[in-house]
């Protein structure tokens, strides 16, 4: 969800800006750039070819023309058999742990053929049900976060539907077993009440983006943690990590429910989230992993690839203004086939920090403890206390602050890495920096060709001011106002290595938050809407399918909109889905 929100006047000025943007071209132009930009000489298959949708958001989910979408999975929707369809009135604590959680986020699919594969969910924060008592309510939605996995299967009509009889489904909360690896495993600072040995952990939450690995295991990421904890930061043994963290005072019920998340009683217990988690979905009794190695942070995402001399590389970001883009590089190598002993790449490693140059060069600073800055003198005891105190490392090195960096995308055929930033309108003009180029920015995306220690980047495309000022965004002459995005969020390539955008900017007037297809070309971003979510909700986690012809979506907190009743359209209020789309 945006914390960024702009005034009535930066709306009108938004709206001047796309009149003089608004293109003469008309949709057989646009689909000429689209064309030239592609280099492909027949009709695009898969989502390419589309005619711009316009902005106007209704209750439902509207999409371009020739487009349909099926509801998969919502909040509350059982995911083993035998259970009742979902009644919001009784869904009590032991129900939500065997029904879909809520706020859906990313998604991976593990396409096992075209008729079967394994999907998890991100369920980033609570969503209350309508449980008639208020306590039972609360647990129920304690239990609403973390991940949703389930099969799914094709019906005889060919639709997806979720295999309720499957071992695999299963919910992650935060009571789910856990174990830490890297170097803050079994550290004392991360022995606590509930974890007397500083390794066995439980839980996840705050699952924002993630990623997964080549061995088939599922990553993600935990991001907005530091509002799940109570007690007092001022004269707390970790008062300069949490301060540096964000944590306030008072957290969210949470501290009601566990004493882990009560600073007073379970001092450390704060230390085992803002990490990256590695599941395994095929193994349903196997611990989760928090791997430290990835550092501690908000972190938004974990895009994972393996490099030509075999070293796995993960990216990942700290959704803040301000922070960092960060990357771990293995120590082993992966071995392709060996799912077991893959399973322990994330474990040991470098995690190194991104810093920006002027010239379109940057470089991977590494966070070792005892080189440079990162020694007893600045507080490091040990490559624990980096990994625990990543930000504090990142300053130290003076990595480049960045606009809230978000998702992470690889692309498919140039191996680029294409990072998303949602916009810091604390982004003054004293705090340029070369990646950061607009003062109170809405938003860019970097393309980075990744050399290893090194890269070269530049600007993929630049969304401009809040204010609108088009002299700061861009986009190509041929978008239109419905075609210009601003707080990019999640991302994907689709199978012909085109981008898609989603934004999430939902607390701003005059602006709708949507999908869309945007790809380079010589006069800036040809950005195009596809689709737009139901009032008050946001896209998340787009996946496209293998066949070129699925694209898995959420549909993330359209329950933001009280009189919403998205997707079932009867007397329920709306709650989080996941929609198949395809051409209808
Ligand atoms: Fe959960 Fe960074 O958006
Ligand atoms: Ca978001
Ligand atoms: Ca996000």
């Amino acid at each position: 969800m945006s914390q960024e929100r702009v005034n009535k006047s930066q709306v009108i000025s938004m709206q001047e800006m796309s009149r003089r943007h608004f293109m003469k071209l008309g949709m057989a132009g646009i689909g000429a750039v689209s064309l030239e930009v592609s280099g492909k000489e027949e009709t695009p298959k898969g989502f390419t070819d589309f005619e711009e949708l316009p902005a106007r958001q209704a209750s439902g989910l509207r999409l371009a023309q020739g487009f349909v979408y099926k509801n998969l999975c919502a909040f509350g929707d059982p995911l083993k058999a035998g259970l009742e369809d979902y009644d919001p009135k009784k869904l009590s604590a032991q129900e939500q742990q065997n029904r879909f959680g809520g706020a859906c986020d990313f998604i991976h699919v593990f396409e096992e053929d075209d008729q079967n594969a394994i999907i998890c969910i991100n369920n980033e924060f609570p969503e209350q049900g309508q449980y008639p008592d208020k306590s039972e309510r609360k647990k129920a939605a304690y239990h609403s976060v973390g991940v949703s996995i389930a099969a799914v299967k094709r019906d005889a009509a060919g639709d997806w539907q979720v295999n309720t009889s499957s071992p695999y489904n299963r919910r992650i909360t935060p009571d789910t077993k856990a174990v830490i690896t890297g170097p803050a495993a079994g550290h004392e600072r991360m022995k606590s009440k509930a974890s007397p040995d500083g390794i066995v952990s439980a839980g996840t939450f705050g699952n924002c983006a993630g990623g997964y690995t080549p061995w088939g295991t599922y990553l993600t990421a935990e991001e907005n943690v530091q509002g799940y904890f109570s007690g007092q930061i001022n004269g707390h043994k970790e008062e300069e990590n949490f301060k540096r963290f964000g944590m306030k005072n008072k957290g969210n019920f949470f501290a009601t429910i566990d004493s882990r998340f009560d600073l007073d009683s379970d001092s450390q217990s704060a230390l085992h989230f803002g990490l990256v988690v590695e599941i395994d979905p095929k193994k349903p009794n196997e611990p989760m992993k928090k791997h430290s190695m990835l550092g501690r942070c908000r972190h938004e995402c974990a895009k994972v690839r393996v490099r030509n001399d075999g070293h796995v590389e993960v990216y990942t970001s700290d959704d803040q203004g301000f922070e960092y883009i960060y990357k771990f590089v293995s120590e082993k190598k992966y071995k392709e086939g060996d799912r077991k002993y893959n399973k322990s790449l994330l474990e040991n490693g470098v995690l190194h920090v991104a810093k920006f140059a002027e010239n379109g060069s940057m470089q991977w600073l590494p966070m070792l403890y005892g080189q440079g800055p990162l020694n007893e003198k600045n507080g490091f005891q040990s490559q624990a206390d980096v990994q625990i105190d990543s930000r504090k490392a990142a300053d130290l090195l003076e990595a480049t602050p960045m606009d809230r960096p978000e998702d992470i995308d690889i692309h498919p055929e140039t191996g680029n890495v294409f990072f998303f930033m949602t916009g810091n309108r604390g982004r003054s003009s004293e705090k340029l920096n070369a990646a950061n180029k607009v003062e109170g920015g809405a938003g860019h995306i970097i393309e980075l060709n990744d050399q290893g220690k090194e890269g070269k980047w530049n600007f993929f495309v630049v969304c401009g001011k809040f204010s609108g000022d088009p002299s700061n965004s861009t986009f190509s002459k041929s978008t239109t106002l419905q075609g210009c995005f601003v707080y990019p969020d999640n991302g994907a390539f689709d199978q012909n290595g085109e981008l898609w955008v989603c934004s999430d900017g939902y607390s701003f007037p005059g602006f709708t938050d949507g999908l869309w297809h945007c790809q380079k070309s010589e006069g800036g971003a040809v950005s195009k809407r596809f689709a737009t979510p139901p009032k008050a909700a946001e896209f998340t986690g787009p996946y496209f399918m293998k066949n070129a012809k699925e694209l898995f979506i959420s549909v993330q907190h359209p329950a933001t909109n009280p009189s919403g009743s998205f997707p079932d359209f009867n007397h329920l209020p709306a709650r989080s889905a996941v929609v198949v789309i395809k051409r209808g």
